[in-house]
């Protein structure tokens, strides 16, 4: 149980998200029915938030993922890296756009973006888990939001700091020691 001695506070524990996320199938699938739409996940955060939140919508829907990356440590890099070796396509369908949490709104943005220049694309919508109350480098408020949260660095859940603690089943703030730590002690 060593990576909960990292933990400040916990947030959000798994029953809330879990219940948090039956209603926001709820939303989505009244919005996506009869609509042929994809799934769109960033990864490597959203992939936990994804496998719960997609087993609660009862739509044939499509799914996909895209690896990207702006996070070092506890800041954003300002720049994003395309991991992935091929961006799909998306023409003719829908597309909703998930991440893990919605911070300075580069990552979204600037996905959304490219999503939405690719001829064909009938709309692109946005979804994320957390929304983080920030002064954003866009104009972007998410159509479908889990919870609001303070400018604090998250982590559980899928959401890392330097690639630990993804496997936690809650969302809790880490602490500063834990921030502190050297990285091979994290090892
Ligand atoms: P932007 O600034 O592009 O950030 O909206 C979105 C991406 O940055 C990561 N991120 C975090 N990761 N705890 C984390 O573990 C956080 O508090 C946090 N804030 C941003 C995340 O990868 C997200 O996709």
């Amino acid at each position: 149980m060593e990576m909960w001695n990292d933990i400040r506070s916990i947030l959000f524990h798994e029953t809330t998200i879990l219940s948090r996320l039956d209603e926001m199938a709820r939303e989505i699938t009244t919005e996506y029915r009869g609509k042929p739409v994809t799934f769109v996940a960033l990864l490597n955060g959203s992939f936990v938030f994804l496998a719960d939140l997609l087993r609660r919508i009862p739509l044939p829907v499509h799914v996909d993922c895209i690896q990207v990356s702006s996070y070092a440590g506890t800041r954003s890099s300002g720049k994003l890296d395309f991991r992935s070796a091929v961006f799909p396509n998306f023409s003719g369908r829908h597309v909703l756009l998930m991440d893990d949490i919605l911070d300075s709104g580069l990552t979204l943005g600037t996905v959304r973006g490219k999503i939405a220049s690719q001829p064909g694309v009938r709309s692109v919508k946005t979804c994320v888990l957390l929304n983080k109350q920030v002064p954003r480098k866009t104009e972007l408020e998410p159509d479908f939001s889990g919870f609001t949260i303070g400018n604090e660095f998250v982590v559980g859940y899928g959401l890392d700091y330097n690639e630990h603690y993804r496997n936690l089943p809650f969302i809790g703030v880490l602490s500063e020691e834990a921030i502190q730590k050297p990285a091979s002690e994290t090892k």
